[in-house]
């Protein structure tokens, strides 16, 4: 790999400034003064310093978030905050979140830059099991369990996958319930309760395939996933 690609992946600049870094000799590869930009080191083996600090390459870096409503489960956006603006503390300026929550939904959701774990926890065929806590309007009843657990038309090609429903509680004329559904499309729990008359008030996610939101983690906080849990991902994907 090129010495100025392993410090700008590793948020020490942009490609430029890296360069500038390079030519000032403020870069030493092994001890020694690299020949410029390209020279050739190998992450894990050569030992890289910048301004005096060691800079270790890290490919991959895995977050979780709770997420909290009002942003946007994107990388940037014109309007809103991103889900990347609570994430600091990152090596990694590629990393993006794994799917969609709505905007206002809560919950687990995984930040990361490896596209090969994304793309298996969100493949269609995968039927990674995702599991919500709603609270509904109406009285949530065996009917829904039923119809759920049958598939529903959202007005999809296909009625839903089997869901699983729980009821929690009634109160107040609303229901608390969780719902394990094993695909992602765009909204729909919502569409979901909409198809059997109900409206989704609140909805948070608590679980994806194995990883399970830490409880300790408050609306907007975000830890580093432990090696335990990137192996769990890594196995099901
Ligand atoms: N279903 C929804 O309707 N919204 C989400 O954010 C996730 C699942």
């Amino acid at each position: 790999m090129r010495l100025d690609k392993y410090l700008a992946d590793m948020g020490i600049g942009t490609r430029n400034e890296v360069k500038h870094y390079i030519r000032k000799k403020q870069v030493l590869v092994n001890g020694t003064l690299p020949k410029g930009p390209e020279h050739k080191v190998s992450p894990g083996q050569d030992e890289i310093i910048f301004q005096g600090e060691k800079i270790a390459y890290i490919e991959y870096e895995y977050f979780m978030l709770n997420k909290p409503s009002g942003y946007v489960s994107a990388v940037t956006d014109a309007k809103y905050p991103t889900v990347l603006d609570l994430i600091h503390g990152q090596s990694r300026k590629d990393l993006f979140p794994v799917g969609r929550l709505d905007m206002d939904t809560e919950g687990l959701l995984l930040i990361t830059n490896d596209g090969a774990l994304s793309h298996n926890l969100l493949a269609p065929g995968k039927h990674v099991p995702k599991t919500y806590f709603a609270r509904v309007s109406g009285t949530v009843s065996e009917q829904e369990i039923e119809w759920f657990a049958r598939g529903v038309n959202i007005g999809e090609k296909k009625d839903t996958l089997p869901a699983d429903l729980q009821i929690l509680s009634h109160e107040e004329g609303n229901s608390e319930v969780i719902l394990t559904i094993m695909e992602g499309k765009f909204h729909q729990i919502k569409r979901m309760f909409e198809a059997v008359g109900k409206k989704v008030l609140y909805l948070k996610r608590v679980s994806m395939g194995d990883l399970k939101l830490d409880k300790s983690l408050k609306s907007g906080e975000f830890r580093r996933l432990t090696e335990e849990e990137i192996r769990l991902l890594r196995e099901r994907s």
